[in-house]
Formats: C-alpha cells, sequence, structure tokens
C-alpha cells in the first residue's frame, strides 16, 4: 500500500516487549505547565495547490474544506470518554466489540450532523493534522500528488488492482481519506508545530524528561472512501456518498509516467468502505488500541453509519508469535486463536471475504489489517514505526529488501527475524529504528506531515528562514552515510597502517 521509502537502513527497534504503564506518566498539570503557550495559529494549508492551481471552478457551489486548525495551547481536561467504562484484562478490553462501538460513537457524534466539517461540531472541538495538503505517499507518484483534495480535505492512498476486492473489479479504484483528532490530540499536535515554520517533533510531550507520548485520552477518526462502484463490489450498495476532487484518470501507472497533466483532478463520487479508530489508552499494553469497521450494504441499520461492521481492534501485534505459528500454509489457513492482543470479528471475515468478493481485512499470520491495507502488515506493526524521520513500515519496502530474501513463503525461517521486528509492541513515544530522530507515537500521519515539510522547507531553493529539522535532517543523513561507509573501509590500514579516513 503506502511505498514509503526512506533511508532507514539500521533498524534495531530496542525489543521491549510489554511496555508498562509509568513510562507514558506525564501528567496533564505537568504537561500544561512545560507546554508553549505562544503559539502561531492559522498558517498552513487547507489543500493542494491552494492559490496555485487546485482551487474550485468558479461555478462551483458546494462547500471548500478548511483546516481545522486552532489547536488548543492548554491541555484540554479529560473527559468521562465512554470507552473508559469498559474494563481490561492483560492489556486490552475485555469486551473488545463494545469498546470498538463506544469509539465509534464518540468520532461520529455531531460530526455526522456537519458533514465532517469538523470545526462546526456543537458538542465537542475537532482538528486536523497540518501538512497533508502537499503530500506524497507513495514514492512513484509525483511529488505532492496525493495532496489534500478542495471539498472534504481528503488525500489519496491506496490504489487498489483489478481484483482486489472482488472478481468483478476489473480496473483500479483508488482509496481517498480524511482523519480528524480530538482536542488531546489536538494539544500535541500544536505543539509540534507551535512554531508553524519551526517545529519541534520533540514537543508532542512537553515534558523532555519522558517518552515522546500524547496524553491518555487522546484520539483519531479517520474516514476511508474508494472510487469503488457496487458493480465493482456489491457490498458498497447504500454507502455514504461524498462528492470529492480526485484524479480524472483511474491508473496510476499511466499517471505516474508523466507528464504533471496526468495528475487532473475533476469532481467524482467516492464511496465511505471503511472507518479506522486510533485511540491512546494507558491500559493498553502499548498505550494505543487501533481499530476498525468496514461497511456492508447487506448489513441491518437504516443509515449508511450504521450498517458499518466492527472488524476487529489490536492493543499489540503479539511480538513472538510467527507467521508458521498461526499459519499453516502461505495462503492459510490461519487460526489466530495466539494473537491475543487483538479481537477479530470472526463471523464479518466470514461475510465479507468469501468469494466472488475479497473485502479481505486480515494481515500478517491472521493479525488486523483493513482491506484497503497491504495484507503483509497490520495496523499497529505499520503504526508503530511512525517517526521523523520516516522508515519503511514494512520489511518490504527498506531499500536492501531486495538482497534480503524476505519472501515468506521461499524463505520462511530467513525472513522471519526481520520481519517480525515489524509486528513488535513498541511502547508509545518510543523510537522504532535507530534511525529516527524522534518517535511520532504512532502517528503516520504527524510523520508523513513532517517528511511533507521538510520536502519543500528543506529544498534547496527554498526561501529563508531555514527550520532547524533541516540541519538536523542534514546531521542525521551524514551520520547515515558514514555509518555505510565505515562498513566497506573498517580494518583496511591507510598510510602507515593508520586507520583509513572516511571521505
Ligand atoms: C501498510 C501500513 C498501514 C496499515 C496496515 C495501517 N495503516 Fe493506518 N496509516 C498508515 C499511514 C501511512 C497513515 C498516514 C497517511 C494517511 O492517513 O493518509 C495512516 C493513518 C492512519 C490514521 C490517521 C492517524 C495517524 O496515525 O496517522 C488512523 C486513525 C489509522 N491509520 C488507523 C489504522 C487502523 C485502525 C489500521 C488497521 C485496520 C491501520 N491504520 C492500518 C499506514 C497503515
Amino acid at each position: 500500500m503506502h511505498y514509503l521509502v526512506a533511508a532507514g537502513i539500521c533498524l534495531a527497534y530496542a525489543g521491549l516487549l510489554a511496555a508498562s504503564s509509568p513510562a507514558f506518566a506525564s501528567d496533564d498539570a505537568l504537561r500544561n505547565k512545560l507546554a508553549r503557550k505562544d503559539c502561531v495559529r492559522g498558517t498552513f494549508k487547507d489543500y493542494y495547490l491552494q492559490g496555485n492551481g487546485g482551487d474550485p471552478v468558479s461555478d462551483y457551489k458546494g462547500r471548500v474544506f478548511k483546516l481545522s486548525q486552532d489547536y488548543p495551547v492548554q491541555l484540554p481536561p479529560k473527559e468521562t470518554y465512554p470507552w473508559e467504562k469498559i474494563a481490561f484484562k492483560n492489556g486490552g478490553p475485555v469486551d473488545s466489540e463494545a469498546y470498538l462501538q463506544a469509539l465509534l460513537q464518540y468520532g461520529l457524534e455531531g460530526n455526522i450532523d456537519v458533514d465532517f466539517y469538523v470545526q462546526d461540531n456543537k458538542l465537542r472541538k475537532w482538528y486536523g493534522m497540518p501538512w497533508m495538503d502537499w503530500n506524497t505517499e507513495v514514492a512513484t507518484d509525483w511529488p505532492g500528488t496525493d495532496g489534500r483534495e478542495f471539498v472534504h480535505g481528503l488525500t489519496h492512498e491506496f490504489d487498489s488492482a483489478g481484483n482486489t476486492f472482488g472478481e468483478a473489479q476489473a480496473e483500479f479504484v483508488d482509496t481517498w481519506a480524511q482523519a480528524y483528532v480530538n482536542d488531546r490530540y489536538a494539544f500535541s499536535v500544536g505543539q509540534v508545530y507551535c512554531d508553524p515554520d519551526d517545529p519541534k517533533p520533540a514537543a508532542l510531550n512537553p515534558d523532555p524528561t519522558a517518552l515522546n507520548a500524547m496524553p491518555d485520552g487522546s484520539y483519531v477518526i479517520k474516514l476511508l472512501f474508494s472510487t469503488v462502484n457496487e458493480t465493482e463490489l456489491p457490498t458498497v450498495k447504500g454507502a455514504f456518498e461524498w462528492d470529492a476532487d480526485i484524479y480524472a484518470n483511474k491508473s496510476p501507472p499511466f499517471r505516474n509516467a508523466g507528464p504533471f497533466s496526468r495528475f487532473e483532478r475533476k469532481l467524482g463520487k467516492v464511496r465511505l468502505i471503511q472507518i479506522d479508530l486510533q485511540v491512546r489508552d494507558n491500559r493498553s499494553t502499548t498505550g494505543w488500541l487501533l481499530g476498525t469497521f468496514g461497511y456492508d450494504g447487506n448489513a441491518k441499520g437504516d443509515t449508511p453509519w450504521k450498517r458499518m461492521v466492527p472488524l476487529g481492534i489490536q492493543w499489540g501485534n503479539n511480538p513472538t508469535v510467527t507467521f508458521a505459528e498461526t499459519c499453516s500454509s502461505p495462503n492459510g489457513p490461519c487460526d489466530y486463536d495466539k494473537l491475543t492482543e487483538q479481537w477479530i470479528n470472526r463471523q464479518a471475515v466470514k461475510d465479507l471475504a468469501t468469494p466472488p468478493l475479497s473485502f479481505n481485512h486480515l494481515g500478517f499470520g491472521g493479525r488486523l489489517a483493513g482491506p484497503v491495507d497491504n495484507p503483509k502488515s497490520s495496523c499497529m506493526g505499520c503504526h508503530q514505526t511512525a517517526g521523523f524521520p520516516s522508515v519503511p513500515i514494512l520489511a518490504e519496502f527498506s531499500p536492501n529488501a531486495g538482497v534480503l530474501k524476505l519472501d515468506a513463503q521461499r524463505h520462511p525461517e530467513a525472513a522471519q527475524t526481520l520481519r517480525m521486528m515489524y509486528f513488535g509492541n513498541v511502547p508509545g513515544g518510543a523510537v522504532f529504528s535507530d534511525s529516527q530522530l524522534y518517535s511520532a507515537d504512532y502517528s503516520l500521519q504527524l510523520s508523513m506531515g513532517l517528511q511533507n515539510f521538510v520536502s519543500l522547507r528543506c529544498a534547496k531553493d527554498a526561501s529563508p528562514p531555514r527550520p532547524s529539522l533541516c540541519e538536523q535532517l542534514s546531521a542525521w543523513t551524514q551520520a547515515q552515510k558514514q555509518g555505510i561507509g565505515a562498513v566497506s573501509i573498517f580494518g583496511a590500514p591507510g598510510p602507515d597502517g593508520a586507520p583509513l579516513k572516511q571521505p
């Protein structure tokens, strides 16, 4: 799916299997005391090429997306969240389905009424992530072209080739999505971007002595829409629809061959097929829970929202349970009883993944992943890698994947150890890899937004002032290169037998 390619070469996540909760602790009072209050707000662009060719045509009558970016400078107090009533045992909820439903209700409350123009929500304030207007999600895409469209601020994500959802889907369909964060999450984002021209990733937690973690109760809801229609995927009938300014050309290979004009956009329909939820709950094994709902037009319910079926939720990756332990062959069947750090709705798996449908939502070895996610991944597996700089979110995406013999089918043993690092339980706020400078605490949008920021603001011809992240990035690049350079000269004697100096 997301081909995040970055220079993460030496992965060595600390191997902390089960995080204990005290590591998360920075209480609200301390966060508030240390938080910066002099923040500048309102400068982030709303959508792709805003004011520069990406605006709606003059006869467009609809509403135009504005990023909700008035992030609070004081950490808003915790509400009595509905999911907190559900007891935990061994780092996960006792009643996972009830927990998931509680998460969904909270995310929809007041937001459906305002069509997810969330700054208008009458019950509580919601916000969005900066720097997704100019977004490069897939390395082969032309820079920036995945950025937010102007109707609802959806970004372009995964292109699903024919046959991904079912036999009747012949052509590419693509996913367009948007995430909305609650006030406690927004406080953290607002600290990072307190100075919008000089983001500080370490300020996610204003307390420098603790992990770079968001406060308990931080919450995100992400709506995933697809261009797929009922003929291609029968269960999409009656789905919730939005207009969106999407690509005129469906085929990514065609678009990516260029020229730039092939990324032309025009208004079209997208349908809500998946809702992802993510919550910081300090009772969880990792500090986070990630869960998902899928749309089923055959489900009971008088609105499309009520026909969203809970698919599953994860609070950990079961880092020691290998593929071979859960699946009897490369193509299954998989017995996921051993995966105790998640809950899967088995009936939904059956209903949505039986031919001619293949709306499969399980990932590596039976771990939870979304239907529009890579089946070699899992929700928590990808998200635990979030940080700055971005690193590959899957073993397959590492720059040297070609020589690693990662093919789990032909090399199950050889592939296993490296791959299992991608299914660790990184404690929220800790870095995944020694090639990262900062953790983004499971927020891949934060990590992506920062990446988008540096790609424009640290460019050679960027106008001043130069953000401090640019120097850090240069020093980081230098250090990575030196580390690799040392490997090829290490032990080779120079003049008089002295160590060879690195170039
Ligand atoms: C293959 C990797 C991958 C998998 C698997 C994955 N995600 Fe994500 N997710 C991403 C990326 C990359 C982003 C940021 C880009 C975006 O939102 O457009 C993201 C964004 C999100 C967001 C928005 C907030 C954030 O952290 O950036 C939520 C919520 C989310 N995912 C939940 C889930 C859930 C729930 C699952 C499992 C059902 C899941 N994800 C599976 C890669 C993945």
